[in-house]
């Protein structure tokens, strides 16, 4: 018989990191969204965390990253990186073609619809639902669902963007999304490394110093800490390595930190007086990798008037919730036939 719920699996494409759930085993694959290419034959080396342990060491290889801003934009590389992680964590090697869940950012626009509706069905999918982000981690969180009338408001801050939704009736009341993430805090670190240093720092070092020892001013009674990163002198290109504080760390991040802020108010106001009202009781619940970071919460506190709280497992939310739609949508698919290769864009959570 064919076993075509083994293979169905929910995604979460994020530009970091993909994230794959399987049903009764859980999140069973979290890689980085890269791949390596030969610059000399143009094959594929390597994909995910072996991938980016070639970047900037192997002179032979260039580092692909088909996922920005939460979309595919290489759209040949994101199919490629999916098929194969779809393979590399199914134990078993199925001939069928698996349905799937991919969480997408609410304000996808059309052209990158259709590159990931492509790129999931080259992949091999059977069936595609793409559920936007914020819906997806309230129903992994338990917050939503299409019976529920009560308000969720999340803002998930992952590398590349922030994408704040309110929620009611497992739909999207309003939503906003801004190219803004954890990624433009590690390159405003790397600019104030070159700026008052003179050394030149890769991406991942300052990503290094960011989740050691950053924080969102002021730090109250968090004490200041301090890291030792080294990049490449300006002047003599020998190595060097330097020290950033806590301090530093949270005056280079200052500038995409307020552009996140301002996304989630922006996100905020384009709800009913009623709606409006009622936010006040609920609060911003937070996800997405950088729903870690120290300080943040206090901040969008302070800018919005609402509460805010991380949730308690912000980088598996939206995958946990894209898998909580495949289940409930399994109960409904009355058997396993080959439907149209055209997917439901999912506003609202299905009836379960
Ligand atoms: N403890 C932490 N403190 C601060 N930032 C963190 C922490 N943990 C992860 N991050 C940051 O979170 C970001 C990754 O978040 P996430 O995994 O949600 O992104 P993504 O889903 O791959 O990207 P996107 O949703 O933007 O497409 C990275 O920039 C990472 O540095
Ligand atoms: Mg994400």
């Amino acid at each position: 018989m064919w076993d075509f719920a083994g293979r169905d699996t929910a995604i979460d494409l994020g530009s970091a990191t993909v994230r794959m759930h399987v049903r009764d085993r859980g999140v069973v694959c979290r890689e980085p969204s890269v791949l390596a290419r030969s610059r000399e034959t143009g094959r594929i080396l390597a994909l995910g965390l072996p991938a980016r342990e070639m970047a900037g060491r192997n002179p032979d290889v260039t580092i692909v990253r088909p996922i920005r801003e939460g979309v595919p934009t290489e759209t040949e590389e994101a199919e490629y990186l999916m098929r194969h992680l779809v393979r590399r964590h199914h134990k078993r090697h199925h001939t069928a073609r698996p349905r799937m869940v991919i969480t997408v950012p609410s304000g996808m626009t059309s052209v990158h619809y259709r590159a990931l509706q492509f790129s999931a069905y080259q992949a091999g999918a059977r069936h595609l639902t793409l559920v936007p982000t914020p819906i997806a981690a309230a129903i992994g969180m338990g917050m939503t669902s299409s019976k529920r009338p009560e308000i969720a408001v999340i803002a998930d801050i992952g590398a590349d963007i922030t994408d704040v939704g309110v929620i009611a009736f497992g739909g999207l009341v309003t939503a906003h999304t801004a190219h803004v993430g954890g990624s433009a805090m590690d390159r405003a670190i790397v600019a104030l490394v070159r700026r008052e240093h003179r050394v030149a720092l890769s991406p991942s070092a300052a990503e290094v110093a960011k989740l050691e020892v950053g924080a969102v001013p002021p730090l109250d009674r968090r004490p200041v800490r301090e890291i030792v990163v080294t990049g490449r002198d300006l002047a003599t290109g020998m190595p060097r390595g330097i020290v950033l504080t806590t301090l530093d760390v949270g005056r280079a991040i200052a500038g995409p930190v307020a552009r996140i802020v301002d996304a989630i108010c922006t996100g905020l106001t384009g709800c009913s007086s009623e709606i409006s009202g009622e936010l006040l009781h609920v609060g911003i619940t937070l996800t997405g990798g950088c729903a870690r970071l120290p300080g943040l919460e206090r901040l969008i506190r302070e800018q919005t008037g609402l509460e805010a709280r991380p949730s308690d497992d912000p980088g598996d939310a939206a995958v946990l919730g894209a898998g909580e739609v495949l289940r409930s949508a399994g109960s409904q698919e009355p058997s396993a036939r080959i439907s149209s290769p055209r997917p439901s864009v999912l506003t609202t959570v299905p009836e379960y």
